[in-house]
């Protein structure tokens, strides 16, 4: 087995590198004066399975393209297979037409990745579970939820927890964290008029003097995650701490986040936020890449990915 990075998030693939006693592939991947990419490979890989690590994050489409060429380029090499280690799936929120005339660009995106060559993806939280669906490929699909929830039980002193899903589409997660750190659920009824804008109708469930930890596959602007906090504490929470697994953190998103009720916002690093994040005390990042590589370990060794999270 051998791990190949793309550019989206050097530091770790790196740590994932480390944590199977690998060095990463020896490749060069670099820029035409124009903006195409290019991507060679240095080494011999003839023969072997390769993970090819690649967030599809900012710039999303720079990033989508340089992955669907490195499995071109790993192809061409006759690596014996090629596994797309995806660790933030970007474009998954579009995974239905949403309005008449519109895109289903996370079924689009799966069809480049496999129409690459990539053999097999893994990831983590995706967006929706049934873009599982959109490959004839198979799909690892893993959860940060034991990753947030071992987070709680070691940093959160509370006798009265409430796991908050900020949306009607995140209840299941928020139900799987609960069932870990033994805690009901509450669901904000959230309304998007427009993409980026989004509303607190309403608040579903029991939320007066709980310690509530909201959990979200994705911030993005902030709004979402913001506008929660504050209902939460309308309705007398008493503190509230959020996990997020992908930190896309779009504009003024750490700024709103720094300014806004939340406690502590923990995320993790699908997606490379080093620089984003620095000034802020309110935002923590905790690591993917042990789970990734026991992950990847399980997979170049054909023994089970699920028993992971049991
Ligand atoms: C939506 O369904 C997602 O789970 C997130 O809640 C959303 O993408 C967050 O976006 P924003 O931070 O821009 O409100």
């Amino acid at each position: 087995m051998k791990v190949l990075s793309g550019t989206s998030n050097l530091k770790l693939s790196k740590d994932i590198a480390t944590k199977l006693k690998l060095k990463l592939v020896n490749s060069n991947i670099k820029r035409f004066s124009d903006g195409e990419i290019y991507v060679e490979i240095n080494e011999n890989i003839r023969g072997n399975s390769i993970f090819v690590v690649q967030s599809s994050s900012t710039p999303a489409n720079d990033n989508l393209m340089e992955l669907l060429i490195a499995i071109d380029a790993l192809r061409r090499s006759s690596a014996k297979n090629i596994t797309a280690v995806i660790p933030y799936f970007g474009y998954a929120r579009q995974d239905r037409k949403v309005a008449p005339r519109t895109a289903i660009t996370a079924k689009l995106v799966s069809n480049l990745i496999t129409n690459s060559g990539a053999n097999r993806i893994l990831t983590l939280d995706l967006h929706a579970g049934q873009i599982q669906g959109f490959f004839d490929i198979p799909v690892d699909n893993l959860f940060a939820t034991p990753i947030f929830s071992r987070h709680i039980k070691k940093n959160i002193k509370s006798k009265s927890f409430v796991c908050v899903s900020p949306d009607v589409g995140g209840v299941e997660r928020a139900r799987a964290l609960g069932r870990r750190i033994n805690a009901g659920i509450a669901i904000v009824d959230k309304r998007r008029s427009a993409p980026g804008k989004s509303e607190v109708m309403n608040i579903v469930g029991y939320v007066k003097n709980k310690t509530c930890i909201i959990i979200d596959d994705i911030i993005d602007s902030g709004g979402t995650i913001v506008n929660a906090a504050k209902a939460l504490k309308d309705k007398g929470a008493k503190d509230v701490y959020v996990y997020v697994t992908h930190a896309v953190l779009s504009g003024n998103a750490v700024e709103k986040i720094n300014k806004s009720l939340v406690k502590k916002l923990v995320i993790t690093d699908s997606i490379d936020n080093s620089k984003k994040i620095k000034n802020s005390n309110k935002i923590q990042v905790v690591s993917i890449s042990t789970m990734m590589a026991e992950a990847m370990k399980r997979i170049s060794n054909s023994t089970s990915v699920s028993s992971l999270f049991k």
